[in-house]
């Protein structure tokens, strides 16, 4: 097959699905790889590197678009991409639904076969392909170090000549590969680490990590849905939810919001009130901003400041650290290229679970549920 890696045009990403390691590996597999020129520029990849690793590189993404077979991206076309991109051929990148809604009629009548790195099933089978969680990783990491920077006190206790300095206190909302991940960059730093998850069973890996599991009192795990993920919770369980970050959220120094469930908006868990609650220098990091955000004055991609509180809605922290995003992410991409395509005859191995799970259409065919109910709306035309 010939693979294709275009630029990617997204603003902010700085990101690129292939780095030459994997690229040898590709052609290692008996495929030949183009590469559009400065695609590796944002994570500092030279065009001589992909070159020495057996890739062509081509002038302009229309080569990319014309010749390739399968076109490894980390974001999903846009409009003007997918219109030059040739009938029949295959996508994998990272795909959130809701975004793209406007085009999933081109992608069938482009009969075009799109592999979704977002919607890799969690098997362990599948830890080494799971991009969403490497991605996470890195943001849950740098979310610390910006918030670290931004709130103008230090992170540890210090015992100085000149007085004792209280180690910052930080709040994580959502303890799942992001939460955990910002838990441990915190506890590093020396901070007093505080963290909230509606799923009880993550009580202990945040023990484990050295921070304080805050929790709602409720007889029944209702936060836990189907396969370990978080599910939506009870009018009354949201009450006592608010009024037990309402009351933690006022001692703390950095906030760090990453709760989500699944193909839904964020859950807002800090109200314009709770914010007004808070110290004068505090800051917000609110990971889900472009999901919707975890509080309601978010401003996607923008630093606000509310009353003194800045609260911060980058979309793409993870292009901040694009030379080790990039490396995880092209291995994920690689390890999942050559786990769904047959060696023999690079066909794909339809009855894999996780084929089924990321596949999301077959050459024009919708193979997933939720992408059939967006298609079913009346208002989607
Ligand atoms: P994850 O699914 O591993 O973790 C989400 C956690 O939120 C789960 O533990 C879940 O139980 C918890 N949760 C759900 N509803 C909750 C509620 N009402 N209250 C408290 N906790 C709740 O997801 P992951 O991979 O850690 O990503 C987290 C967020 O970070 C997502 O919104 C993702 O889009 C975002 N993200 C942002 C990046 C950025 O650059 N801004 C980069 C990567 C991820």
């Amino acid at each position: 097959m010939i693979i294709g890696i275009p630029r990617e045009i997204q603003e902010h990403e700085l990101r690129v699905s292939a780095t030459p390691e994997t690229i040898k590996k590709l052609i290692k597999l008996n495929h030949s790889v183009l590469v559009e020129k400065d695609a590796g520029s944002g994570s500092f990849i030279s065009n001589d590197g992909y070159k020495n690793s057996g890739a062509k590189i081509v002038d302009s993404s229309d080569e990319i678009h014309s010749q390739s077979d399968i076109i490894l991206k980390v974001n999903p076309p846009k409009k003007i991409e997918l219109e030059k991109i040739k009938d029949r051929i295959s996508i994998i990148s990272f795909f959130q639904i809701k975004d793209q809604v406007e085009l999933l009629n081109q992608y069938i009548s482009k009969q075009i076969t799109y592999l979704s790195m977002s919607h890799i099933p969690r098997t362990t089978l599948a830890q080494k392909m799971d991009a969403l969680s490497s991605q996470s990783n890195i943001a849950g990491y740098k979310s610390v170090i910006i918030g670290a920077d931004l709130i103008s006190s230090y992170m540890p206790l210090l015992m100085t000549a000149a007085g004792t300095i209280q180690p910052a206190k930080i709040l994580i909302l959502g303890a799942g590969v992001a939460g955990l991940s910002a838990i441990a960059t915190a506890k590093r730093l020396g901070a007093q680490v505080f963290a909230f998850d509606v799923r009880t069973a993550v009580k202990e890996q945040v023990e484990s990590l050295g921070a304080k599991f805050i929790e709602v009192k409720t007889d029944t795990d209702e936060g836990t849905g189907e396969g370990g993920y978080a599910k939506e919770v009870s009018e009354e369980y949201k009450k006592k939810q608010f009024a037990l970050i309402e009351d933690e959220i006022k001692k703390m120094d950095l906030v760090i919001t990453t709760a989500l469930i699944p193909e839904r908006p964020a859950p807002i868990l800090i109200t314009s009130r709770m914010v007004e609650s808070m110290k004068k220098g505090s800051v917000i990091m609110d990971l889900a901003a472009i999901n919707g955000g975890n509080c309601e004055l978010t401003q996607v991609d923008k630093t606000i400041n509310h009353n003194g509180i800045q609260i911060n809605g980058s979309s793409n922290i993870v292009s901040s650290m694009s030379i080790h995003a990039s490396q995880l992410y092209s291995k994920n991409i690689y390890n999942f290229f050559e786990h769904i395509y047959n060696k023999e005859n690079s066909f794909l191995n339809i009855e894999d679970e996780i084929t089924k799970g990321s596949m999301l259409f077959e050459q024009g065919v919708v193979k997933n549920d939720n992408i059939n109910k967006f298609l079913n709306t009346e208002d989607i035309k």
